[in-house]
């Protein structure tokens, strides 16, 4: 079974994916982590986010890196992960590594913003989990001061929208629900009442395989 869960900047995707990874006993991969450490490549060798060919060969050197998520996951790397991951070339060095993951014999949980759309559409669960900008922003903000990163709440939520914007006006691999997802709007849930809404979906979706 692949399930896919697709969605804005933290609107509580990458916590029901693992939740769900954990309770099927599958395999998890957070895509974002993959933009991400692109991203980190080009920042610590001192390169421009949109020099094509340097992100691509960094995008290409990934399976190499050690992943090092307490930075990845900072607020400076999710700007500049939303920068890289605009350069079609870049998604293209990285499809195949997010599709073999995806066809684990066992099946495995993605998230991320194309999953559902271009990574895995035949995946058998497709959940796009949505919330208010001004909750996400709030969600973050707490999510970074808890890191130790010193951060307001208003520069925060024009970060969220600058990031949806940029991840949904993109040409190739836009964020957006894939037309057989489910939406799961979190914005009046806590993350039991969220899971327990995901794993309700995936159950819906009928028998596992
Ligand atoms: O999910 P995240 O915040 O870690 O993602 C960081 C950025 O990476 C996001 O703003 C857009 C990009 N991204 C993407 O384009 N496609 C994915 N499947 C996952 C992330």
């Amino acid at each position: 079974m692949i399930i896919a869960i697709d969605g804005p900047a933290a609107s509580g995707k990458g916590t029901i994916a693992r939740r769900l990874a954990a309770h099927f006993g599958l395999p998890h991969l957070d895509t974002g982590l993959l933009y991400r450490a692109t991203a980190r490549v080009l920042l610590d060798e001192g390169s421009r986010l949109d020099d094509v060919d340097k992100a691509v060969s960094a995008a290409r050197g990934l399976a190499l890196l050690d992943f090092d998520e307490e930075r990845l996951r900072g607020r400076e790397m999710g700007e500049a992960a939303s920068v890289v991951a605009a350069i079609p070339e870049v998604r293209a060095a990285l499809i195949d590594m997010q599709r073999v993951f995806a066809a684990r014999p066992q099946g495995a949980v993605l998230d991320g913003r194309d999953i559902g759309t271009v990574i895995a559409p035949a995946a058998q669960v497709k959940i796009f989990v949505t919330a208010s900008a001004e909750t996400r922003a709030q969600r973050r903000a707490l999510e970074l001061r808890g890191r130790g990163e010193r951060v307001d709440y208003a520069s925060i939520l024009e970060d969220i929208r600058k990031r949806d914007q940029r991840d949904s006006e993109r040409s190739d691999a836009p964020l957006k629900p894939a037309e057989d997802a489910k939406i799961l709007d979190t914005t009046d849930l806590n993350i039991e009442a969220a899971f327990a809404a995901a794993l309700a979906m995936v159950d819906a979706a009928g028998p596992r395989l």
